[in-house]
C-alpha cells in the first residue's frame, strides 16, 4: 500500500471558513451582528468547523467619505472568502440606483453569481395572509436569472433635458445565460421531492428575448426527463401563487420578474423579514453572496426590532453551500422552534426585539440534537 499522503490538516482538526461580512447600510449592520452570533453558536455545537469573519465597512457611509462605495479593488479582498455575508444597502441621502450600482451590484455581477436562490416556506408559528394556507402548504424555491436580462444595465439616454430627450433600458438575453440558468432550476427541481419546475415567462408580449428564453427552456427540458415542467406568464404567476400556492414548487423566472415575484412570495409567506437569498457562482469560480431579501429599512433601523430570522435563514443557505448540511439543518430547527413558541418580532405580529429572538436561536442552537 502506498504511504499515506500527509495532509496540512491533522484529521479531526475543524475546517476554517473565511466569512467576508459586508453589513452595509440601515438594518444590515443589527441582522447580520445578530446573524454571526447564531453561526458561532452553531459551529461551537457542531464541531467540526470554525468561521473567521472579516470585516468589511463598506457602504453608504463610506461612500460618503470616500465617494465610492468599496475600494476599486474590493473584489480581490473578497475573493479570498470562502462566502459572503451582506446585510443590505440603500440610504435615504444616495440615490438607489447609486448605491446598487456601487456595491451588491459589483459583487453579483463581478463574480458572475449567476443565479440567485430564493426559498419561501411559511415557518410553524408564522401565519400566511392567505385564508386556510398553513406550513406546508406554500414551499417554494424562486430561481432568479442573477446576471443579465433587464438588469444587463444596456441602455442610456440622449438628448437630456430637451423635449426630445430619450431613455433606453433594453433586456438582454444570450444563451449561455439562458441556458444555464435553465440548467441550474432544473437541478434544483429535480433535487426536490416533487420534481416540479414552472418556468416564468412573458412571450406573448414580449416576442424576442421571452421567446428565446422559452425556447432554451424547452430545449433544456430534455435533459430531464424526470422534471415536469410548465410554463406560466408572469402576470398569470401572481394570481397562481395567490389562489394555488400548492399547485408550485421550483420558479425560474428572469432577473425582474423573479424580482417581483419573490417579495410577493415573501409577503404570501408571512413577512419579508423571514426571507433569505444567495447569489451563486455554481461553478464555484468565486465566493457566493448570501443577504435577507428584505433591504435596508431605514423606518426601523436603530430601534432594535428588525426580524432576523431572515439573516438566520441566509446563514444556513451560506453553511450548506459551504458543505454543512448538518449544521445548516441545525440552524433552521432552531429557527423553527423559536417561531413556533411565538418568539416572533413586530412584522409578525410578535414583540420580541432582535435581541431576544436572537438569544433565543443561540440558546435553542446549544440546546439541539445534532
Ligand atoms: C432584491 C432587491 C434589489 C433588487 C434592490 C435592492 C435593487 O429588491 O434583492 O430583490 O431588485 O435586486
Ligand atoms: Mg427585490
Amino acid at each position: 500500500m502506498p504511504p499515506a499522503i500527509p495532509s496540512a490538516t491533522p484529521p479531526g482538526t475543524p475546517k476554517e471558513y473565511r466569512i467576508a461580512s459586508i453589513p452595509a447600510d440601515g438594518i444590515g449592520p443589527e441582522v447580520i451582528s445578530a446573524g454571526l452570533e447564531v453561526l458561532e453558536a452553531v459551529a461551537a455545537r457542531d464541531g467540526g468547523f470554525t468561521l473567521k469573519v472579516d470585516h468589511y465597512d463598506w457602504g453608504s457611509n463610506w461612500y460618503r467619505r470616500h465617494g465610492m462605495f468599496m475600494p476599486p479593488d474590493g473584489l480581490a479582498w473578497l475573493r479570498t472568502a470562502d462566502a459572503i455575508y451582506f446585510g443590505a444597502v440603500g440610504d435615504p441621502d444616495v440615490p438607489d440606483h447609486i448605491s446598487l450600482w456601487g456595491l451588491r451590484l459589483p459583487i453579483c455581477q463581478g463574480f458572475d453569481q449567476y443565479a440567485n436562490v430564493r426559498p419561501t416556506r411559511i415557518l410553524p408559528g408564522v401565519t400566511s395572509p392567505l385564508r386556510d394556507v398553513g406550513v406546508g402548504d406554500l414551499d417554494w424555491v424562486i430561481v432568479r436569472e442573477n446576471s443579465e436580462g433587464e438588469y444587463a444595465g444596456h441602455g442610456g439616454r440622449a438628448h437630456r433635458g430637451m423635449p426630445e430627450e430619450v431613455a433606453t433600458e433594453t433586456a438582454i438575453f444570450t444563451r449561455r445565460g439562458v441556458e444555464r440558468i435553465m440548467r441550474f432550476a432544473f437541478d434544483i427541481a429535480r433535487s426536490r421531492p416533487r420534481k416540479l419546475l414552472t418556468v416564468v415567462t412573458k412571450s406573448n408580449a414580449q416576442r424576442h428575448g421571452m421567446v428565446f428564453w422559452d425556447e432554451i427552456a424547452a430545449l433544456v427540458s430534455h435533459d430531464y426527463p424526470d422534471v415536469t415542467w410548465d410554463k406560466e406568464l408572469v402576470d398569470a404567476m401572481t394570481t397562481r401563487m395567490v389562489r394555488k400556492p400548492q399547485s408550485i414548487d421550483t420558479v425560474v423566472a428572469t432577473n425582474l420578474h423573479a424580482d417581483i415575484l419573490s417579495d410577493l412570495a415573501a409577503a404570501l409567506a408571512g413577512s419579508l423579514g423571514i426571507a433569505p437569498t444567495g447569489n451563486i457562482d455554481p461553478e464555484r469560480r468565486s465566493p457566493s453572496m448570501f443577504e435577507p431579501i428584505h433591504g435596508s429599512a431605514f423606518d426601523i433601523t436603530g430601534k432594535g426590532i428588525a426580524n432576523p430570522v431572515a439573516s438566520f435563514w441566509t446563514a444556513a443557505m451560506m453553511l450548506e453551500h459551504l458543505g454543512e448540511k448538518p449544521a445548516a439543518d441545525l440552524l433552521m430547527r432552531a429557527v423553527e422552534q423559536v417561531c413556533a413558541a411565538g418568539i416572533l418580532s413586530p412584522d409578525l405580529g410578535g414583540k420580541a426585539t432582535t435581541q431576544e429572538v436572537t438569544r433565543a436561536v443561540v440558546e435553542a442552537v446549544r440546546g439541539m440534537n445534532r
